[in-house]
């Protein structure tokens, strides 16, 4: 055996023993092909050693080759081996990480919900709705005709004045009340018709706990043949203890222009009488100003404001609270 041979023999077992080792060791797959390259490629250490086979004399040639070759397939046994090791333990890791304990407890995300103003108004279209009341809405930019004319509010009546209205400069005014939809739909529908109109309404009222310049209305009108006083106490009535529960309430005679005769509503609320709506039969002016003969139809007429109806449901002291959008107050209701 020539020396050049046994160098050769003992290099390749080196190689073997040193790439098993390094190989069995690898921690990634990424490290696993730099071993790769590193002993079986192109300019690896097996074609290192290899290079050496040219000082060999021919017949010793193919023992080397067979030494190589046998090296090659046990580095690449070992390769292969510690790939499939390194992947399963990738996968086991995965799926570790992906584990989903339900038992956890969830992480709390605070909810939304619907304001007490919107909520007020839901509740009470929801109560006119089972009374078979339809839900109607007007522009809250009206004209002073669907406004006030129409409503049999004569030219020098006080509600007309600068210091109650909003005027825009194109002689439009913000509406004052929801008594507006009432024109509004009886010019588009006959009778009978019932109705109730929900939205905001605007005036020139100086905030303090029970005004606000801008606020909410709600609005009913029911005209039909052979409506009377009777029949508008009687909705208020189920309408309110619906609202309340059971409750002392009273009619006042009041005034409106639109209503005759007309009424204001009050409600005992934490023993005094607090005045929650206006209402009245529909004057006979304003069915003629839609086109409705009085002499065959009537009609009651009622509004109220949302923001007192929330004040009474839900104790408020001051109704600015609904508007200042504190979360520490929003979120009891
Ligand atoms: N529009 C009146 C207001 O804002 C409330 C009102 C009173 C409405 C009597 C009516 C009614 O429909 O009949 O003060």
């Amino acid at each position: 055996m020539t020396t050049q041979l046994s160098d050769l023999e003992s290099q390749l077992a080196t190689l073997k023993q040193d790439a098993q080792q390094t190989v069995a060791d690898a921690n990634s797959l990424e490290e696993l092909e730099q071993l790769r390259l590193k002993y079986l490629g192109k300019k690896g250490s097996l074609s290192q050693v290899l290079g050496g086979m040219g000082k060999l004399d021919a017949a010793e040639r193919p023992r080397i080759g067979a030494l190589a070759n046998e090296v090659k397939e046990a580095v690449q046994a070992a390769l292969d081996q510690r790939r499939s090791a390194l992947q399963a333990a990738k996968i086991e890791a995965q799926l570790e990480s992906e584990t989903l304990d339900v038992t956890m407890p969830g992480v709390y995300r605070p909810q939304g919900h619907t304001h007490p103003l919107t909520s007020t108004i839901e509740r009470a279209i929801d109560i006119f709705v089972g009374l078979g009341y339809t839900v109607a809405e007007g522009p809250e930019m009206e004209t002073d005709y669907y406004n006030f004319e129409a409503l049999n509010t004569p030219a020098d009546h006080p509600a007309r004045d600068m210091a109650d209205t909003f005027y825009l400069p194109d002689g439009n005014l913000l509406r004052t009340h929801t008594s507006s939809v009432q024109i509004r739909y009886m010019e588009n529908n006959e009778p009978p018709i019932r109705i109730v109109a929900p939205g905001r309404v605007y005036r020139r009222d100086t905030v303090d706990a029970t005004h606000t310049a801008v606020f909410h209305q709600i609005e009913i009108l029911a005209v039909d043949e052979g409506l009377t006083f009777t029949d508008l106490k009687g909705t208020i009535k189920v309408f309110l203890e619906a609202m309340f529960g059971e409750c002392p309430i009273r009619f006042r005679p009041s005034f409106f222009p639109f209503t005759e005769p007309s009424a204001e509503v009050d409600l005992q609320w934490r023993g005094r009488w607090l005045e929650v709506m206006g209402c009245g039969m529909v004057d006979p002016n304003v069915l003629k100003a839609v086109g409705y003969d009085p002499e065959v139809y009537t009609g009651f007429a009622a509004g109220f404001g949302v923001e007192r109806l929330a004040q009474v449901l839900h104790q408020l002291d001051d109704i600015r609270r609904l508007y200042n959008s504190d979360l520490r107050f929003l979120r009891q209701f």
